[in-house]
């Protein structure tokens, strides 16, 4: 069986086409992907900056974000223990459960009892005025 091979007009074709076929499908930049989340504001960043604290809902769920030493952070204001809805006492920087006392840092750490667990966060961002929320 004989073999034929491509001819130089043959081959130049064939080399554009792989040229071609890279440009387009092997070696593009590739685009950045934008991230997906679901970022949700709960409200403004002046609001944030003024009080210290800030409430809000992302979906069903209560958030309240607060901001301290330039930091932010927040948390679902359910207490662990029974769940009470726990507020923000700025003077203390912690969260106090009206119910039974727990007490909770402001990213939700350090629970005392008789709540045994840390409070849920979510992530928090504050980016063009808002205050967004991922849960
Ligand atoms: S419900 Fe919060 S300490 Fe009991």
């Amino acid at each position: 069986m004989d073999r034929q091979f491509a001819t130089s007009g043959d081959r130049g074709l064939l080399f554009r086409a792989i040229r071609v076929h890279s440009t387009f499908y092997g070696f593009q930049p590739v685009a950045p992907t934008p991230a997906t989340t679901n970022a949700i504001a709960i409200g403004d960043a002046a609001d944030l900056d003024k009080a210290g604290f800030i409430k809000g809902q992302a979906g069903d769920k209560p958030v309240v974000a607060v901001k301290v030493k330039d930091k932010v952070t927040a948390v679902n204001p359910t207490c662990t223990h029974k769940g009470c809805v726990v507020d923000w006492k700025a003077d203390q920087q912690k969260f106090v459960c009206p119910c039974h006392g727990a007490t909770f840092a402001a990213d939700g750490s350090e629970p005392t009892k008789p709540a045994g667990k840390p409070l849920a966060t979510y992530t928090v961002k504050v980016e063009g005025g808002k205050v967004l929320v991922e849960t």
